[in-house]
């Protein structure tokens, strides 16, 4: 009943849907959002009753973790918090945890280095749903709030440009690669050497909608000209930090300020996936302006991880 018709087991990565499971899952999640009013007369309160989500995060996170915890409580489920300690370190092979789990939760939210940790412990797990919470090459959750909240502006994502610039990172990925299922136009503006990898770029665009269209650049100032939204992150992720000096340098041209903003549309949004770095890739001006959609992304996460929940556990 609450479930989208959805042939994925896992969502580990935005190319886990195609474009209609994309769009439903985006659909079920502003509903979603309607109905959260209703408490625990929303119709979806209880269709998680009985069942368990682990959540295993390596890494820290305010928005991830508070929006899944208050998440699989709103659809009636029960969370428990695995300690990445006992599940991610030497103490037992990654397999043996996996298939303990599946003997008493249903699905595992997992934040932790390598991606391929992730596949692993889908592999091995084949009862359990495996959600990503954000490896250092993706972050798929993130995209499903970022596009909730440009196609409630928009109604649709087509012929619309999405500027991302700073470091081609697990955000940049899932939010090309999420923009390329939905029909937008995206351009990367990274420095040499910080773009997302070639094979990426290629299998996004097998995946794209006929509309849709991945350009790169190394000029800032090109890849937001006329865009619609310009998208940064932190120029340095979790677990990169002893790069952080040489990091500021090399993208202290590409700080989101007033005057770069200047070069996109004139109605043109900001938009940044949080935490943020003040004073590097952003300036308080911008991410405080009327354009900055930051908190309105936040927000979503909660209605889109709910969908993605549903969609994987629901029915
Ligand atoms: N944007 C995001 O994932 O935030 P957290 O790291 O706080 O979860
Ligand atoms: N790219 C950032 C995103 C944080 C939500 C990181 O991986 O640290």
């Amino acid at each position: 009943m609450f479930r989208t018709t959805c042939l994925t087991r896992n969502f580990l990565s935005i190319l886990d849907l195609d474009p209609g499971e994309l769009e439903a899952v985006l659909a079920l999640a502003a509903r979603l959002k309607q109905e959260r009013g209703l408490g625990w007369q929303a119709p979806t309160s209880r269709a998680l009753a009985g069942q368990h989500v682990a959540l295993l995060f390596e890494k820290p996170s305010l928005r991830t973790r508070c929006t899944f915890e208050i998440g699989i409580h709103e659809l009636g489920g029960e969370y428990l918090h695995v300690p990445h300690e006992v599940a991610l370190r030497d103490r037992e092979k990654l397999s043996d945890v996996a298939q303990n789990l599946e003997l008493w939760v249903s699905a595992i939210v997992i934040r932790t280095f390598a991606q391929q940790r992730l596949a692993a412990f889908a592999a091995a797990a084949p009862r359990l749903r495996v959600i990503n919470a954000l490896t250092n090459e993706q972050h798929p959750c993130q995209a499903l709030g970022d596009w909730l909240t440009l196609v409630e502006r928009w109604g649709s994502a087509k012929d619309r440009t999405i500027a991302f610039v700073g470091d081609g990172n697990n955000v940049a990925r899932s939010l090309m690669e999420a923009g390329a299922l939905l029909g937008a136009t995206v351009h990367l503006g990274c420095p040499d050497g910080y773009h997302l990898p070639e094979r990426v770029l290629e299998q996004a665009r097998a995946a794209t909608s006929p509309r849709a269209e991945i350009r790169t650049f190394i000029d800032p100032a090109e890849a937001v000209r006329g865009a619609d939204v310009v998208y940064t992150d932190t120029w340095t992720s979790m677990g990169f930090e002893a790069e952080a000096e040489e990091r500021r340098q090399t993208f202290a041209p590409y700080q989101v300020n007033a005057r770069l903003m200047s070069l996109a549309r004139p109605e043109a949004l900001f938009m940044h996936c949080l935490p943020a770095h003040r004073g590097e890739e952003v300036t308080d001006e911008v991410i405080d302006s009327s354009a900055s959609a930051v908190l309105d992304q936040s927000e979503n996460r909660l209605h889109t991880q709910k969908a993605i929940l549903l969609t994987l556990m629901g029915g």
